[in-house]
């Protein structure tokens, strides 16, 4: 069994950290905010993840947590789990990074510096000179990003569709690749660069699926197709699959953002013009806009009007508010004058959203007396959004479904006016008086 030091008590460095504990190795996690070391030795996890609570309370005996980067100085494994959230430009910010670079102690010399934080390609041969600068040339380097997705994350290290693994020595990949022996997962042996762009590559693939099935659900509205049945008819093609064909309003959280923009400026960096990637950007950002222009279609001018919120995080299953869509909308509706109350199972807490923004203690709470309720997170609760008490409080029946989670001719039924994402919308759907207003329009 190896011992394995950590540096970040995120997402990633923890599930990491409880993960390889539940596998038998010995683990001390190191982090610079001293609340979240405080809560971590108590037993709490800092952030919504299902599974980490658990097992951090299994394998206590094989973890540690501690602010001071000297207690990872016996560790075989040195893990960098660290932030890289993009700067100004664009580019990722790699200065945490290079503060684990510069804060790492003297290791014995089988360690091996493992990178699982996403950085740009050229960055391993980067901290390879980094080291050997500081005299750590004996410290080995291996890219071993990571691809798990939050709400799931426990899951996905546990049960990956492959490890990658890029090393300057066959050995350090050798010794890393070990570590994952016991999960049966291919592994995907590889240069340091080759690594570093399969993480940036899937992540682009992903999000241009998802910014090519809006762009179809869009062509859908103007079209009258339904975008549910043709992502359905679409993925049971074998050379096309089903995943990350469902539209909504957009993509969001900390990774694809930041990764897209990271991926376009490496590739504007090198002389390369990233066209394909800068519409997928493009399309991302308009597609949550779309909103606020069905809400006008349904209820002719904004301002005044009451919208209920629900749902915030990028995706269900967390509570990371990093770049939600959520933001952008609550932004653009309170810009038009529009009273905003949002109701989310997991986020009370609303300081990422502008401010202006009510929290409501519940559906019913939120929905109260509201023009519009737009779900933008699909959580599970939601799915029985539109029953009578629900219709009964809200001054005009109109739900929007950004996520496309519920049935449409259902809700219609309970006496609704439903608007999806890529799915037909008639005029006799519209709410009466602004179907008098749109024929005052038209005559
Ligand atoms: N969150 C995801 O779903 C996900 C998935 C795959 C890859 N990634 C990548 O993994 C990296 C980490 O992501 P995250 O979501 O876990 O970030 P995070 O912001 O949740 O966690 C990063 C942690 O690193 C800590 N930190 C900063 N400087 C440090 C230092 N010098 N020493 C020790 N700790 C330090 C921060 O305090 C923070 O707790 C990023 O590069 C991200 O792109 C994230």
């Amino acid at each position: 069994m190896a011992r394995i030091g950590i540096f970040g008590a995120g997402w990633v460095g923890l599930v990491t950290g409880v993960c390889f504990a539940d596998l038998g190795h010995d683990v001390v996690i190191r982090d610079v905010v001293p609340e979240k070391i405080d809560a971590l030795r108590r037993g709490d996890v800092p952030f919504h993840e299902d599974g980490v609570p658990e097992l951090l309370g299994r394998n206590a005996e094989r973890l540690s947590f501690t602010l001071d980067p000297a207690d990872v100085a016996g560790c075989d494994f040195l893990f960098v789990c660290v932030d890289t959230p993009p700067t100004y430009s664009g580019d990722a910010d790699l200065s945490r990074v290079w503060t684990v670079v510069d804060e790492l102690p003297d290791v014995g010399s089988e360690a091996v510096l493992v990178m699982k934080s996403t950085v740009p390609v050229g960055t391993g041969e980067k901290v390879r000179h980094g080291l050997d600068a500081r005299g750590l040339s004996h410290v080995g380097y291996v890219s071993n990003p990571e691809f798990l997705a939050e709400g799931h994350a426990v899951r996905d290290f546990m049960r990956p569709d492959r490890v990658v693994v890029g090393a300057f020595d066959d050995a350090d990949g050798d010794a890393v690749a070990s570590l994952y022996s016991s999960l049966e997962a291919p592994v995907v042996r590889c240069d340091v660069n080759s690594a570093e762009m399969i993480k940036l590559a899937a992540n682009a693939f992903l999000m241009t699926r998802i910014s090519f099935i809006n762009e179809i659900a869009n062509v859908c509205e103007a079209t009258g197709a339904d975008v549910v049945k043709v992502a359905e008819g679409v993925g049971l093609d074998h050379r096309l699959g089903p995943h990350f064909l469902r539209a909504g309003l957009g993509w969001g959280g900390s990774c694809f953002p930041k990764d897209s923009l990271a991926l376009k400026q490496l590739a504007s960096n090198s002389g390369y013009h990233f066209q394909l990637l800068s519409a997928v950007i493009e399309v991302n950002e308009l597609q949550k806009r779309r909103v606020i222009g069905k809400l006008k279609r349904h209820l002719g001018s904004l301002p005044g009007k009451k919208v209920a919120l629900l749902g915030l995080p990028f995706k269900p299953d967390t509570d990371d508010m990093r770049e939600a869509p959520s933001i952008v909308i609550a932004s653009r509706l309170l810009a038009e004058g529009v009273e905003v109350r949002a109701w989310d199972p997991v986020v009370s807490d609303l300081k990422a959203l502008p401010r202006g923004v009510e929290l409501a203690s519940s559906v019913l709470d939120a929905v109260d007396g509201a023009d519009a309720a737009v779900i933008v997170t699909e959580w599970p609760e939601l799915a029985a959004l539109a029953r009578t008490e629900v219709r009964e409080a809200m001054a005009n029946p109109l739900i929007v479904d950004g996520r496309n989670l519920l049935d449409p001719a259902a809700v219609r039924a309970e006496g609704f006016v439903y608007e999806g994402v890529g799915r037909p919308s008639s005029l006799t759907d519209v709410l009466p008086e602004t179907a008098e207003r749109e024929h005052e329009l038209e005559t």
